[in-house]
């Protein structure tokens, strides 16, 4: 039974991730950080077959220990302070986990495979935030990258590093730079869950009003269901390599309030919308939109959920959880 260490096992794509590798026959591990972290209970709950070790990406003892528990064929680093907005109020924080958490990674992998770097794959989450400032549109493996927040710094510290690893010690090391991609487990603080939920409690006469930021950003989202299945498909390449995961397409947050407000029969969504100054960055990426071709030529992966697939799909989870008929996802 192959074994698998997963970071940031408690998010969204930990998630998904944990039940695709389950569903294949893997032995999953998966690392939880903090004191009594109340996540631990989602999982028990959830992902049972998920053993949860203890450990910091800060902490690389804590990393070290973990290894050794799992003695991990595959390795997927997903955990990382990934909330874009709240990584200028807090840049050092965000670059020690989520930049310098690689590098804790990759060194905790150093040392355990004792010199034989080459039996443990690791695959690290980079970004499309790490384009920020487009240079190329769209954006693919070789476009320069132009990261617009102090989390797409990090996240451009963590891909570098990956690469670095790979080309120095000869690691089975893969970068993937996801774009943006939801599901109905995705938190209420970025954008398209903001809107479901509120969408969803507008339709139940629960809320009046949903404040947002810039209704103009261009975003290429697609469902983590698919992007998780495009990390471990990754994992089982013969090389280790770079990938774009993306859809190709991109929508505006207005599309998004479209789809979202008629799918509970609202076509003008302008009374319950407001914007506000607060939910504004200091420094915004404009357009993103992937070209995914290396991806879907050597890894024969691609997506399988359009974009009104995915608002709906979240839009319905939401509006079940407010009915109290949610479902699992
Ligand atoms: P998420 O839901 O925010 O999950 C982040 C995970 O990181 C959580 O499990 C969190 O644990 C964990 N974490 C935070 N600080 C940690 C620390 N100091 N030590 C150990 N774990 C820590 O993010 P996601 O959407 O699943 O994304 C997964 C990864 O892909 C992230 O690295 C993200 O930056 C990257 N990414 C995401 C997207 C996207 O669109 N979703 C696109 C490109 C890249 P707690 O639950 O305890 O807070
Ligand atoms: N969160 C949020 N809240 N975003 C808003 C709001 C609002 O009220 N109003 C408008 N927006 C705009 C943001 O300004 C941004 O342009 C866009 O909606 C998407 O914001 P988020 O959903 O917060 O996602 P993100 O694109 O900043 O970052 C996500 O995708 C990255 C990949 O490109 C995160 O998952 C990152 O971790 C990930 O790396």
């Amino acid at each position: 039974m192959a074994r698998a260490l997963i970071t940031g096992v408690t998010g969204q794509d930990g998630r998904y991730l944990a039940r695709l590798l389950h569903g294949k026959g893997y032995e999953v591990f998966g690392l939880v950080r903090g004191q009594n972290n109340p996540k631990i209970d989602i999982l028990h709950r959830e992902l049972p077959f998920v053993t949860v070790l203890n450990g910091d990406l800060l902490d690389l003892s804590s990393l070290l220990r973990a290894f050794a528990a799992s003695d991990p064929d595959e390795v997927y680093n997903l955990g990382a302070i990934s909330y874009v907005a709240y990584s200028w109020e807090n840049a050092m924080l965000t670059t020690d986990v989520t930049a310098k958490g690689v590098l804790n990674m990759l060194e905790a992998l150093r040392l355990h495979s004792n010199g034989d770097v080459g039996r443990i794959r690791f695959y690290q989450a980079s970004s499309s935030e790490m384009y920020g400032k487009v240079q190329e549109v769209p954006q693919s493996e070789s476009t320069l990258l132009w990261p617009r927040s102090p989390y797409g710094v990090a996240k451009v510290f963590g891909h570098y590093m990956t690469i670095n690893y790979r080309e120095s010690y000869g690691m089975h090391a893969s970068s993937g730079i996801l774009f943006n991609h939801e599901s109905p487990l995705r938190g209420p603080e970025f954008v398209t869950r903001k809107i479901s939920s509120a969408v969803a409690r507008i339709a139940a006469d629960l809320q009046t009003t949903l404040t947002l930021g810039n209704l103009d950003a261009q975003r290429d989202w697609g469902f983590a269901g698919d992007y998780v299945d495009a990390m471990w498909r990754m994992l089982q390449q013969d090389e280790p390599d770079d990938y774009v995961i993306s859809t190709d397409e991109t929508h505006s947050v207005r599309e998004y309030l479209d789809l979202a407000f008629a799918r509970v029969g609202i076509d003008d969504w302008s009374p319950y919308v407001e914007q506000d100054p607060q939910f504004m960055r200091p420094a915004e990426v404009d357009l993103l939109i992937g070209d995914s071709t290396k991806a879907r030529e050597r890894l024969g992966w691609k997506p399988t959920i359009s974009f009104e697939q995915l608002v709906h799909m979240m839009v319905d989870s939401d509006v079940a959880r407010v009915n109290g008929t949610a479902v699992e996802h």
